[in-house]
């Protein structure tokens, strides 16, 4: 950061440039959902629970061929929601209990509104914090305090079955770190979930907002991720979720956004390239 105030950028949130806010496109595509009766009755209806099912059939092939995972994403593992604010809120309301979930494990330096959503949903004085080194986050310390957090949870007589633990974090991009955790430390991290019942929440959400190195090329964004989600680490990892043993619900969950791509917020200097890249999303 500069000295003088007008060198300053705030980190805090990630605040999308006013320019690039997509509203004739979003006028357009709105008008044209509205104007297919077969569209806008079930978009103005109650939908089915997990989201239109023609967008997550879209979303499927996109995310598929984005991450190039070994198995094709299917629309059955989609959710749509209101953005990853509020669909980590919903996973903590399904998938966790403040009752019997010991600790949340945030890597750190982390997204500030994700303590707010962890503690709105009863963590409060319960978020630890990890340190993460040139990897990613620190295995060491996090399986360390695990052990600890055990241990007091047994003397409490805490045993229910529900995930025990969880962990936050933005593995590729960070937010506000910048970092992108390595693979093998996404492959650790994992089998330490699965050893401790912890459920790994990712917000994936800075993926997709990746630049070409080479000032050369004409596209200024790459269309493969740079790494693979940590669900999908989890879906394949010795047998996935499906190995022996396991009970089949699996140690991760991604969280996407449309807000990054769709607004994003750069520096001056990076505007030119951000609105290539909304220009080729808007003909996708
Ligand atoms: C790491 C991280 N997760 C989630 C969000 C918010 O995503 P959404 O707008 O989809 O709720 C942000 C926005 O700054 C973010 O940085």
């Amino acid at each position: 950061m500069g000295g003088s105030s007008q060198g300053l950028i705030n980190l805090l949130r990630g605040w999308p440039n006013p320019d690039l806010l997509p509203v004739a496109q979003i006028k357009a595509a709105a008008a044209s959902a509205l104007s297919h009766p077969d569209v806008s009755t079930s978009g103005l209806l109650y939908g089915p629970d997990p989201g239109y099912e023609p967008l997550r059939q879209q979303l499927a092939k996109w995310l598929t061929s984005f991450y190039q995972p070994s198995q094709p994403i299917g629309p059955e593992r989609i959710c749509i929601s209101g953005g990853a604010s509020q669909d980590l809120a919903c996973i903590l309301q399904v998938f966790s209990d403040p009752v019997y979930t010991r600790h949340v494990w945030m890597v750190s330096p982390t997204y500030f509104m994700a303590c707010r959503i962890f503690e709105d949903s009863g963590f409060y004085g319960r978020l630890r914090s990890v340190p993460e080194d040139n990897e990613g986050i620190d295995i060491e310390f996090l399986v360390r305090e695990l052990q600890k957090a055990e241990k007091e949870a047994k003397l409490k007589g805490n045993n229910e079955p529900i995930y025990r633990h969880l962990v936050y974090a933005v593995p590729t991009f960070s937010n506000p770190s910048s970092m992108t955790m390595s693979l093998r430390r996404r492959q650790q991290l994992v089998s330490v979930a699965r050893q401790y019942d912890a459920l790994v929440i990712t917000d994936d959400v800075y993926d997709q907002l990746q630049w070409q190195r080479d000032s050369a090329s004409t596209r200024p964004h790459d269309t493969e991720a740079a790494m693979p989600r940590i669900v999908d680490v989890d879906r394949t990892l010795d047998g996935g979720s499906e190995r022996e043993g396991a009970d089949g619900f699996g140690n991760a969950v991604s969280n996407g956004s449309f807000s990054k791509i769709v607004g994003p917020g750069v520096r001056t200097g990076w505007a030119e390239g951000t609105k290539k890249f909304a220009y080729e999303l808007s003909q996708w």
